[in-house]
């Protein structure tokens, strides 16, 4: 006989987005006359940057070539790729990052999930609520979060900092000890941000508490103001406490074809229950090392022609599109007399569902009588309840015509 691993009897039962899936595709099936507006899931509708396109139309026609197919690449991703990495996304802002303290992978959900194999399950976790799933989840299933409490809907061994709109969504340092903290800023759901001199407090926290912050920047692309930290590098002292996650799928549209990396700063520390000191850069590279071959040359190439001229500007073009969707939707929703947060550093907008409806009741009224998916608030977490997240990654005629219908539907 073979044992399950029980911690995963402690999850809901159905990931947010599937659930959202399922009940979709139910409705469009029930009613294929109906165009179902899609503004849910954080998906691109842009297509990819054309500089993307030639680049791996070249490095496939490369492959066909004995000379330069290639095979495995290094686990850790092809130095041309780091290189431009730690030049532009860093070096560019200050920041020195060394390219051994990056990671390329095939995607931040992966990273974001996969972190807490080099962490201890005895380490108690901060995170934000509402929060991305992924970072709740995989601490489940880990084994780090206890028992589920049905009634309070939350995890007995996690700390939820809640984000609402009383606290101008910036959480409140915990109040116990904890050892890591997840913090994903502009933040997703509520497309919130905080200010450097906001981010520092949780920098200053986390070398009082010997803590770690996992740092989920995916959505650093869509900042407009200024003052607002695309790094947590960029706040001194980050790199003696933090990691930092970054995607293009959002930045870039590569949510098909999957790329992203991780920062691990090399004198980032963590301890052995004996008291010795242990890289952390080093047990990711070790995790990495077994456990992947590698993100695709032909990908890795696409996100190298990211950071070319033609690359910067297409990719930019197509960031400014997804904004001047989040505008339509904050002024569709100003005008049917909606209060909204967000959309203007972060492609979602977290509006505040009518009085008397619980979010997913919303979701079904919307779904039904609108013919709108968002995504439920409390799907991220108790403190989500009362609201919901549009997403600025339709096309524009679509975010459109999805607003007209918001200002006719009776709320
Ligand atoms: C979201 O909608 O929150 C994101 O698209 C999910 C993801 O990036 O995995």
């Amino acid at each position: 006989m073979s044992y399950i691993n029980e911690n995963f009897m402690e999850l809901q039962d159905s990931y947010l987005f599937s659930t959202i899936a399922k009940k979709v595709a139910k409705y469009t099936q029930e009613h294929p006359d109906k165009k179902v507006i899609k503004l849910g899931i954080g998906d691109v509708t842009r297509p990819l940057a054309t500089a993307c396109i030639e680049a791996m139309h070249k490095a496939v026609d490369e492959m066909s070539t004995q000379n330069n197919f290639k095979g495995y690449g290094p686990e850790q991703g092809y130095e041309f790729l780091r290189k431009a990495i730690a030049k532009n996304d860093y070096e560019s802002r200050g920041i020195t990052i060394e390219e051994d303290e990056i990671f390329v992978s095939d995607g931040a959900k992966c990273d974001t999930g996969n972190i807490v194999d080099i962490f201890a399950k005895e380490n108690k976790v901060a995170i934000t609520d509402p929060v991305y799933p992924v970072y709740l989840d995989t601490n489940v299933m880990s084994g780090r979060s206890g028992k589920y409490n049905k009634q309070t809907e939350t995890y007995e061994n996690i700390e939820y900092l809640p984000v609402m709109a009383e606290n101008d969504f910036k959480p409140e340092l915990p109040k116990q000890k904890v050892d890591m903290i997840y913090l994903c800023f502009p933040n997703n759901p509520t497309g919130t941000v905080l200010t450097k001199e906001e981010l520092k407090k949780w920098i200053d926290y986390a070398k009082q508490n010997n803590s770690i912050i996992l740092y989920d920047s995916a959505y650093e692309a869509f900042i407009t103001e200024p003052n607002i930290p695309h790094s947590i590098y960029e706040i001194e002292g980050a790199k003696d406490v933090a990691i930092e996650f970054r995607s293009y799928s959002k930045t870039a549209g590569f949510t098909g074809i999957r790329c992203a990396y991780v920062v691990i700063p090399k004198q980032l520390k963590g301890y052995t229950k004996q008291g010795e000191e242990v890289s952390y850069n080093k047990l990711w590279n070790r995790r990495t090392c077994t456990k992947f071959n590698g993100a695709s040359y032909i990908v890795q190439k696409a996100a190298e022609a990211i950071y070319t001229k033609e690359g910067q500007k297409q990719i930019k073009e197509n960031i400014q599109y997804y904004m001047e969707n989040a505008k339509i939707i904050r002024e569709g929703l100003e005008k049917a007399g909606i209060k909204y947060y967000g959309g203007v550093n972060a492609p979602y907008v977290w509006l505040k569902v009518p009085q008397g409806m619980t979010s997913w009741e919303f979701f079904d009224k919307l779904l039904e009588e609108a013919n709108i998916v968002g995504t439920p608030g409390s799907g991220f977490g108790p403190h989500g309840e009362g609201y919901f997240r549009l997403t600025a990654f339709g096309t524009k005629e679509s975010t459109q015509e999805a607003m007209e219908r918001i200002k006719k539907l009776k709320i």
